[in-house]
């Protein structure tokens, strides 16, 4: 099965992609998380991705393309991919397009559903802004939804946790204004399509993750 989940900043994307890596062995490409990585590495893609991430700016749409073009042609796609926070542009999505329609034959991928995921603006704030993250293995945490038995400290590798730069109220903002104004028009752009699936989510993780399952058919 092959997924886009749109959503904004906080819509728990990234928890419901992981969830589906981790039990249907659908591959998570996380944009956002492979910036992250090259901005830990410090490689010039992660210098020049770090000045967009650090004030909520989307990073320029010819890097991202040729990321997720990479990673969707490796063997571990093969079986199913979950795209968690791309495309975010139009013209991110008809890249993605042409990607597909470049496959050759007898692995030509298609998208089988985006799913739209609808969360209000208070709680997307209250979420990220209570967000922490380990800093070494990545798992996720929030200071009063969903916290660690020992504060700032990782229940599963015992990491530090941390902030994300862009996690801060003033950098949120302008994230879910960036959202609106550059990722919105895609929910007319797939929902033309038939493709488009809106998926309240709202509730605890465990019950999302049922009504997407029902939602995508898995
Ligand atoms: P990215 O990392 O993709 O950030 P985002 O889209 O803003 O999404 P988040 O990771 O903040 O939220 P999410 O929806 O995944 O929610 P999550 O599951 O984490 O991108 C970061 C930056 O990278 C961008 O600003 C941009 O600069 C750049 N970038 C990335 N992709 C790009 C692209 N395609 N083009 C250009 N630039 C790009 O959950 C959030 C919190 O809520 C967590 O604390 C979690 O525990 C909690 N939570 C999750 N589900 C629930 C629930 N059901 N109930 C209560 N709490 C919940």
């Amino acid at each position: 099965m092959r997924l886009i989940f749109l959503g904004p900043p906080g819509s728990g994307k990234g928890t419901q992609a992981a969830l589906l890596e981790q039990r249907h062995g659908l591959c998570q490409i996380s944009t956002g998380d492979i910036l992250r990585q090259a901005v830990a590495d410090g490689t010039p893609l992660g210098r020049e991705a770090k000045a967009c991430m650090d004030k909520g700016a989307l990073v320029p749409d010819r890097v991202v393309i040729g990321i997720v073009e990479e990673k969707l042609k490796g063997r571990e796609c093969e079986k199913g991919f979950v795209l968690d926070g791309f495309p975010r542009t139009t013209g991110q999505a008809e890249a993605l397009d042409a990607i597909m329609r470049d496959f050759p034959a007898p692995q030509a991928h298609r998208i089988d559903r985006v799913v739209a995921f609808q969360v209000d603006e208070g709680a997307l704030v209250t979420r990220l802004s209570g967000r922490r993250t380990c800093g070494e293995c990545q798992a996720m945490y929030h200071l009063t939804l969903s916290p660690p038995r020992v504060e700032g400290v990782c229940d599963r590798c015992g990491g530090r946790l941390v902030q994300r730069n862009d996690d801060r109220e003033e950098v949120i903002r302008e994230r879910l204004a960036v959202y609106e104004e550059s990722t919105r028009p895609l929910l007319e752009f797939y929902g033309g399509r038939g493709q488009l699936i809106r998926l309240p989510a709202v509730g605890p993780v465990e019950d999302v993750h049922a009504a997407l399952k029902a939602a995508v058919g898995l």
